[in-house]
């Protein structure tokens, strides 16, 4: 495991890196700074480029809130600071409806330095009310997903896709990319998250594990089952310590991906020049 250092330096560092006006192939770094880099370096993907990240955040049992819905606290302060990283680095971030409207979610980098992403939620049948937080006008873009003609509050983009028994999430993509949208993370719940894995469009997948038990409740992931663990599903992964979560960054797929800096850990040469 990789003991992660995010400095205000290496962070730093990050966004400039994200806005064309730095690289990560020099400076003086630490072990855990160099770390820290490789994580969120792995976000960056080159000009032209996109991909698309998912994240969940769940306890040592691998739920994501109990069962009356309390979801607050799954993932630990550092846990939490991570997913506003994560959000900070991409154009978009997306959940279902029903994070939406069990969660009321901000979607904001509020934690970290950096630009909100634009905020996405795939509501098919139009059920989340107009005053859903996520709705709210901040100066981020905001987008529903929806097959139906439900009005929305005024700034808010509407995309409107055919569902056979899903949208097809390669449509969602591809409807966003027309939007100037390229670089995306599914920030859940289950059932979003499980479509994209499935579809074979994710790119990376982020599990933060916080050390909870919580008994009961939602999974973090749910994807079709296997009869044989040989049958598994066995990615490329890295492994983070960040404090309070350690994070699996698992490499799950490359169809989309163009990443301007390599998973495999970096030459300390090439952080040291
Ligand atoms: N710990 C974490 O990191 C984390 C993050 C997010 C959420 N959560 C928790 O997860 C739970 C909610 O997750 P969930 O898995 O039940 O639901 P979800 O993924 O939030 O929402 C699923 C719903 O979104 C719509 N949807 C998503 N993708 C679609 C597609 N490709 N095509 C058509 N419709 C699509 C559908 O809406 P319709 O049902 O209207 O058809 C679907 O039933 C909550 O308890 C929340 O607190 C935890």
């Amino acid at each position: 495991m990789h003991n992660a250092d995010v400095t205000p330096k290496v962070w730093e560092r990050i966004l400039a890196t994200r806005a064309g006006r730095s690289c990560l192939c020099c400076g003086e770094w630490s072990a855990g700074e160099r770390a820290a880099i490789e994580l969120y370096g792995a976000m960056i993907a080159a000009p032209g480029s996109g991909h698309v990240a998912a994240q969940i955040g769940q306890s040592l049992d691998g739920r994501v809130a109990t069962v009356s819905g309390d979801a607050a606290d799954v993932s630990g302060p550092d846990g939490l600071a991570h997913l506003h990283r994560m959000r900070a680095l991409v154009d978009a971030v997306i959940v279902g409806v029903k994070t939406a409207l069990h969660d009321n979610p901000r979607l904001t980098v509020r934690l970290v330095p950096g630009d909100n992403p634009a905020r996405v939620v795939i509501d098919p049948s139009g059920r989340l009310p107009n005053d859903a937080r996520l709705f709210a006008e901040d100066g981020a873009r905001r987008i529903v997903i929806q097959t139906v003609d439900v009005p929305r509050p005024e700034g808010v983009e509407v995309i409107r896709l055919p569902r056979d028994t899903w949208i097809a999430p390669g449509q969602i993509i591809a409807a966003l990319r027309d939007k100037g949208l390229s670089h995306l993370l599914v920030e859940g719940g289950a059932i979003t998250i499980a479509r994209f894995l499935e579809a074979d469009l994710l790119t990376r997948l982020h599990v933060a594990v916080a050390p909870l038990l919580i008994g009961a409740g939602p999974q973090g992931l749910t994807t079709r089952p296997v009869a044989r663990l040989a049958q598994a599903r066995r990615p490329e992964t890295q492994v983070y310590g960040l404090g309070s979560d350690v994070v699996f960054d698992c490499l799950v797929g490359a169809r989309a991906l163009a990443c301007a800096w390599p998973h495999a850990a970096p030459q300390p040469a090439a952080l040291h020049g």
